[in-house]
């Protein structure tokens, strides 16, 4: 082959290998192929040449074109690739870590009502509702209540303007299910009840009961006893302890408040407990003969049990929070952590 020829062949290929980007490659490429080009350059100089050395030479010089547009052409290729790979929206680092999608989680109260309901379902009693706003007569007077009593004040209870009320417990719903079924009735009734209250780390104007109601032949205090103690053991472990304190509720006689122990710090005294060691859970007692007349049920014949568990207390305990106003405040990062 021509020495030139060769040479610019050399020179070319090695431009080619060596430019590291496509701008530096098409510059390559108008140096040896574009118009004022080397390989235009003899292309020009063919025309020239004697006839007889013409078709050799116009083959070699082909050739050379060709092997250059080809290596011009391998080589964008493969730069076009790298660009790829390494460009923000082609780079895939399989190796990455990937993404974790948080799942949503029930509200701690939620899972808690969830539990409880589970633990009776299992100890046979059924599931009742009521509505949120409920009649004074349902709330109040059905449930022994004297129009005198401090829990109407409006101090206590919202009054809607059109004489009906927040309920301020769940004990209402006792009403509606005796006065639709006969004995033998075993609901619990878990809800939400209002009260006119100032919140604090123990109180809020809304909070969460769930009422229960055992209404049969023959039932005694000590069947109340034995469901609520099975129960706590049930949701909250099996060292809980339970006590009775004598308690005055207008529907229930004889009534007690129920505590307790405190499962966090084992009833030597914490926080949670206010140092007592034990947590005040809610009332219950032998529904009052008075409220059986009220719905029209015989008090000679039936004896029955009510009680009331305050939800937002005992998910304290569960969750070892000393301040409800946490549950509601629905902070993410904290609610997060709770399990
Ligand atoms: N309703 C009562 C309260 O909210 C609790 C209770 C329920 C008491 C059932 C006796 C029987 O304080």
């Amino acid at each position: 082959m021509d020495k030139n020829l060769e040479a610019i062949k050399q020179a070319s290929l090695e431009d080619i290998r060596k430019a590291e980007d496509l701008k530096k490659l098409d510059s390559a490429r108008i140096r040896y192929l574009g118009k004022k080009g080397k390989i235009s350059a003899l292309m020009e100089l063919l025309k020239n040449l004697p006839a007889s050395e013409k078709p050799l030479f116009g083959k070699e010089l082909n050739s050379v074109k060709n092997d250059i547009q080809s290596a011009i052409e391998r080589k964008r290729k493969s730069l076009e690739d790298k660009e790829q790979n390494t460009s923000v929206s082609g780079f895939l680092d399989v190796t990455m870590p990937g993404i974790a999608r948080r799942t949503g989680a029930v509200h701690p109260i939620t899972q808690t009502i969830n539990e409880i309901i589970a633990v009776f379902r299992r100890m046979g009693f059924s599931i009742a509702d009521g509505p949120d706003v409920e009649t004074e007569f349902n709330n109040f007077d059905a449930l022994n209540t004297p129009a005198n009593h401090p829990s109407r004040d409006i101090q206590d209870t919202f009054y809607l303007e059109n004489g009906n009320l927040l309920r301020t417990q769940t004990s209402p719903v006792q009403i509606r299910i005796m006065k639709k079924v006969k004995p033998p009735v075993r609901i619990i009734a878990p809800g939400r009840v209002y009260r006119n209250d100032t919140p604090d780390a123990t109180h809020g104007h809304t909070f969460h009961q769930i009422e229960g109601l055992y209404v049969d032949k023959n039932v005694s205090l000590a069947d109340l006893k034995g469901v609520l103690h099975s129960s706590a053991r049930q949701i909250l472990g099996n060292d809980i302890k339970i006590r009775f304190r004598p308690h005055f509720f207008p529907f229930t006689e004889p009534s007690v408040e129920y505590d307790f122990s405190c499962v966090i710090c084992k009833g030597k005294g914490c926080k949670v407990c206010k140092n007592s060691g034990w947590l005040e859970i809610s009332g219950a007692g032998m529904v009052d003969p008075r409220v059986y007349k009220n719905v029209g049920y015989d008090p000679d014949e039936y004896t029955g049990y009510a009680f009331g568990m305050g939800i937002e207390r005992i998910a304290m305990i569960k969750f070892g929070i000393d301040d409800l106003r946490l549950l509601y405040e629905n902070d993410i990062r904290f609610l997060r952590n709770l399990k």
